[in-house]
């Protein structure tokens, strides 16, 4: 797996056809279909400035939804065009297909300094068949393709990986940045180098668990998967959250740490309530004593305390997951003291993405750690350490056939 991959900066643009491939899958209202969250166009911006003043023209195109293979105008993508059009101060046109007339006629008649953009990949079923001739037809709309579609780089889809067997294929200045952080952190971190986890299931980070055993020097369990963690070692966890089918799982990562040499810390406290609807105040409670019937809802403040400390402490911090349910006011505490130790200016802070990123930004605290990623799945599994299909189809950083 090779990070070091050509970019556009190292290549010349200049009256060149880009196809660009954003990710443009944005959160919109349920009701009135507004953008409730532009955070993804705004990250596509520099790369789009970049190449239309160094006078390429710009064919840009994204996924949005899960439309399934069919035309839908509720997953347009005219509602990123037009917030585009607002955000670059000049116009861009949205051709009503993909492939089909319209966009043949208007990247045709793109010129250099010009942008446009194509309709939903999704509402053809080949895009995520990544079927060829589909990627052929989207790639001789262009010369050059360029892939800063970082959070969708998981998906071997033909707008990602399949029109690189036919445009020499370079990274935009997103994922440069991404693979930059987030990369830069897992290969050669300035120790000691802390892994943050959290969420609600260990299902979902065991690829994650394992990778960061073997690179970080401390991991820290918190969130609803601490509490199958403590349910191995023996704790009473009460009604919290636990998969029972994981228990021999985290026995086995607990005692790899320990071989390792490495600190596997668990939250020492909790707060604890009834269930996520209980109107009363939270207890906090040790996390190994939760009495029968009551649920461990966000980390302790002894736990909060002392995660904090290690955090400031370290070289690198990665934090993927709240410590809690953090949306609930109630039981926050746990996730923003996490968000806050890691603007320590000393440490490389990189937030991975999903909901560590939507708290972090919940807490307005975005601007003032290392990296945030944009990416959901996609960061997941980078951090996994898995080659991606959008990552490995890029030209290497030093290949001169462009
Ligand atoms: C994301 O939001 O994680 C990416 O855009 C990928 O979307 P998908 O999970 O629908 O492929």
């Amino acid at each position: 797996m090779s990070n070091d991959k050509k970019s556009i900066s190292d290549i010349n643009v200049r009256d060149k056809k880009i196809l660009l491939r954003c990710d443009f899958n944005i959160p919109l209202d349920k009701d009135t279909g507004a953008i409730t969250d532009d955070g993804r166009i705004i990250s596509a911006l520099p790369t789009i400035r970049y190449l239309l003043d160094q006078g390429a023209a710009v064919i840009a195109c994204s996924h949005l939804g899960r439309p399934g293979g069919k035309r839908s105008s509720e997953f347009s993508l005219r509602v990123v065009g037009d917030r585009l059009t607002e955000l670059l101060g000049k116009p861009v046109k949205v051709a009503m297909d993909v492939i089909g007339e319209d966009a043949r006629r208007l990247a045709g008649a793109l010129k250099p300094g010009e942008i446009m953009l194509l309709e939903n990949l999704r509402f053809h079923p080949e895009e995520e068949e990544n079927d060829p001739e589909f990627a052929r037809e989207l790639a001789s709309l262009a010369d050059i393709f360029v892939e800063d579609a970082f959070g969708s780089v998981h998906r071997a889809h033909a707008s990602i990986e399949g029109v690189s067997h036919f445009l020499p294929a370079v990274a935009g200045f997103l994922l440069e940045k991404e693979l930059f952080h987030i990369g830069g952190a897992l290969l050669n971190p300035k120790p000691p180098f802390v892994a943050v986890l959290g969420g609600s299931k260990v299902s979902d980070k065991l690829g994650l668990i394992e990778n960061l055993l073997e690179r970080a020097d401390t991991l820290i369990i918190g969130g609803g998967m601490a509490y199958t963690f403590i349910k191995a070692r023996g704790g009473d966890i009460g009604a919290s959250i636990c998969e029972e089918d994981k228990l021999e799982y985290v026995r086995a990562v607990t005692v790899k740490a320990e071989k390792l040499g490495k600190r596997l810390l668990l939250p020492a406290d909790s707060f604890i309530a009834d269930s996520p609807e209980d109107t009363n105040p939270p207890e906090v409670v040790l996390s190994f004593n939760i009495p029968e019937g009551k649920m461990g809802l966000d980390i302790g403040p002894k736990a909060a305390n002392e995660f904090v400390s290690i955090i400031k402490d370290a070289g690198t911090v990665i934090w993927n997951g709240p410590m809690g349910l953090y949306e609930n006011q109630k039981y926050s505490n746990g996730t923003r003291m996490v968000a806050i130790a890691m603007t320590d200016p000393h440490i490389i802070s990189i937030v991975g993405g999903g909901d560590s990123a939507a708290a972090t930004r919940s807490f307005g605290l975005e601007g003032r750690v290392t990296h945030v990623s944009t990416g959901g799945g996609a960061t997941l599994e980078f951090l996994e350490g898995r080659a991606l299909p959008g990552i490995e189809c890029l030209l290497d950083k030093d290949d001169t056939s462009i």
